[in-house]
């Protein structure tokens, strides 16, 4: 459910990468509900549409973020259609189970090129209009961003690597008045786990795993993580900057 105090995002113009499902779509979603002209990003346009179905708001821009132009080309169409970026999510991204015996490099340069590259040539490409208008980004990262993930370790160095990032870009983009910082969601329904390439059964023993795990006993809802995103990106929480808000039910205290 959104609780976004009504329209507080009027007038502000947001990039959501991956909003074609899961944690993307929900923060388009409260984005648009607060009032933001919003354009969603993502690989599959039939997935964008349905993000956008009932969000006037919402506009949508299909695109493979692991191509080296295809940022700039986003926040281009931003600005084209709106005249500015305010507010960037970098929250597409992957997982992959690759164990050190299966690690190859292609495989690292596809995680990478997702979750490291695309975010960072995103905030390049969006930082003249984030410094026009004291703007925000706000990087997804991921509860195994600062704890180990065997069998997925380069999932893990890459969340570890955008932690990193927020950091030291809001060091650098302070002096401008532009805020960043990370969500660091715990196990959320979405299609990440099935995008990762396991079966249906797998992808049931893990939740139910994670579930048993998690301190709180339940995976998270996609609104659960989009809320905290707002709330960091909102032009009401003007003194926080580089820091990890982790949303997890707990896990990475366990
Ligand atoms: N769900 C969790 O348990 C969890 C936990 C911690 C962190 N996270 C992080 O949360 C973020 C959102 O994930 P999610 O859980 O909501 O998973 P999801 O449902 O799989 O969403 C990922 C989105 O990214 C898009 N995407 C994937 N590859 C892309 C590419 N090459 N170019 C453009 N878009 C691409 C996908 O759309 P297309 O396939 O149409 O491109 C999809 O809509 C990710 O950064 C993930 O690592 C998730």
């Amino acid at each position: 459910m959104n609780t976004r105090p009504h329209q507080e995002f009027t007038g502000k113009v947001v990039v959501v990468t991956g909003a074609g499902s899961g944690i993307g779509r929900s923060t388009a979603r409260v984005f648009a509900q607060a009032g933001a002209q919003v354009l969603g990003v993502g690989r599959r346009q039939h997935a964008l549409d349905e993000t956008t179905t009932g969000h006037p708001t919402i506009s949508t821009y299909a695109a493979d973020l692991r191509e080296p132009e295809a940022s700039q080309l986003v926040i281009d169409t931003a600005v084209d259609r709106w005249g500015k970026v305010d507010i960037l999510v970098n929250n597409a991204g992957a997982t992959r189970m690759m164990p050190l015996d299966q690690t190859t490099a292609t495989g690292i340069d596809e995680l990478f090129a997702l979750n490291i590259t695309a975010p960072s040539l995103l905030a390049h490409a969006s930082v003249p209009h984030l410094r026009r208008n004291g703007g925000a980004i706000v990087n997804i990262s991921s509860t195994f961003g600062h704890r180990p993930l065997p069998h997925a370790a380069h999932y893990a160095a890459s969340k570890a690597a955008l932690e990193q990032l927020t950091r030291s870009w809001a060091l650098e983009l302070a002096p401008d008045g532009v805020r960043v910082n990370a969500v660091a969601p715990g196990p959320t329904e979405s299609e990440a786990l099935t995008a990762a390439g396991l079966s249906d059964a797998d992808v049931e023993a893990v939740k139910q795993d994670e579930a048993a795990r998690i301190p709180l006993r339940r995976r998270g809802e996609p609104d659960e993580i989009a809320n905290w995103i707002a709330q960091l990106a909102s032009p009401s929480h003007t003194w926080i900057t580089g820091q990890v808000l982790t949303v997890d039910g707990g896990l990475a205290l366990t």
